[in-house]
């Protein structure tokens, strides 16, 4: 038996509880996980309080991380007691997620906890941390780099993806600038490596113009809406966006004046199907280029009941970091 949060769909209305279930209520696929941690992000928090329409069948264990060790790895090539972890692929939104002590998901989508991780290590960083560093992957495949004097700007800089970003950016040498709605974590966002610290409306202010004086080598948008609007008109001449988020809102309004007039990039980041061999290496790059210290700073953790209390935080915006969810098996 095992202990994990299931949401039911009773009225029209989704419902979650903690239930104990038998191992064979779990999914058909190959690999099974004794999960040691999970993790909270955005999405699940809108999963758990039945926002957004993130569930997609029901019942469904929420939970778009876990971290653990393997059971049963059939004959998929994993084997008991390895160290894995899963992120996306549906999991937690399609396919039942990390909200449990049990997991069992397809091979295809679990990763070997790289040497220098541990699962506790692996969930800190999560979907969150793993979106931040495929941010930046993309940034410099489009031609940024240390060399730059200029800053890369990170908006959201205060959650999860945004801390990691700050904290990957600045440890590659750039001169990091950090846009946040929270003047109390200034302190805190300097400690991951900030130099720059922004208002929100600094930059996600709405204007008639095109473009306006060029600022930033780049930029990680966890938020969108009118900020990524001012993000694009103040981009340096072939510089690029990474837009990975909508804390801030789904809608972009622009020009095209900063694609044909400045060279710049807009680049989509999607953690969720993300390919295998591009997932490898940024977890590998993620063992060098998210530093310990800085992850463990940003890092809070709870038990599972805190689950709901912790999901209506992040939604009012008031989670700092990441926040790591312990199974207690
Ligand atoms: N593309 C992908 O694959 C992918 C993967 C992971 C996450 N995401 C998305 O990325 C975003 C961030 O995720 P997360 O887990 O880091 O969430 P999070 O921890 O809640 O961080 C979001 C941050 O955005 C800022 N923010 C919130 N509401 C805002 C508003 N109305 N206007 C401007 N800024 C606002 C806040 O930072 P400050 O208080 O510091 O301003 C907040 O801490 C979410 O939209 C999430 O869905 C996408």
């Amino acid at each position: 038996m095992f202990r994990a949060l299931v949401v039911r769909m009773e009225d029209g209305r989704q419902q979650a509880g903690f239930e104990e279930l038998d191992e064979a209520a779990l999914p058909e696929a190959d690999v099974t996980i004794r999960i040691q941690y999970s993790s909270l992000n955005y999405k699940d928090a809108l999963a758990v309080t039945g926002q957004g329409r993130v569930l997609r069948n029901f019942p469904m264990v929420p939970g778009i991380d876990l971290a653990g060790t393997v059971v049963d790895g059939g004959s998929s090539g994993f084997s008991p007691g390895d160290s894995v972890l899963v992120t996306g692929n549906t999991v937690g939104e399609a396919h039942w997620g990390g909200y449990a002590q049990m997991a069992r998901v397809r091979s295809a989508w679990v990763i070997p906890i790289p040497n220098g991780l541990d699962a506790r290590r692996a969930m800190a960083i999560g979907t969150a941390g793993f979106t931040a560093m495929l941010s930046v992957m993309a940034l410099e495949e489009h031609g940024l780099s240390p060399a730059t004097a200029d800053p890369v700007v990170v908006t959201g800089a205060g959650g999860g993806v945004g801390s990691a970003a700050v904290a990957i950016l600045s440890h590659l040498g750039y001169r990091t600038a950090a846009v946040t709605g929270r003047e109390e974590l200034h302190g805190y966002l300097r400690a991951l490596g900030a130099v720059d610290l922004l208002e929100r409306r600094e930059v996600a202010t709405a204007s008639t113009r095109g473009l306006e004086k060029e600022r930033w080598a780049g930029a990680v948008d966890a938020v969108g809406g009118e900020m990524l609007a001012g993000l694009l008109r103040t981009m340096k001449y072939g510089a690029s966006v990474a837009a990975c988020g909508l804390a801030g809102g789904s809608t972009l309004n622009t020009t095209v004046f900063p694609f044909i007039l400045r060279g710049v990039n807009l680049l989509g980041i999607d953690s969720d199907y993300c390919g295998r061999k591009r997932r490898l290496a940024a977890w590998q790059r993620l063992t060098t280029d998210l530093p310990a210290a800085a992850l463990e700073r940003m890092t809070s953790e709870i038990g599972l009941d805190e689950i709901f209390t912790a999901s209506e935080q992040i939604l009012a915006g008031a989670v700092r970091g990441r926040t790591v969810v312990r199974m207690d098996a």
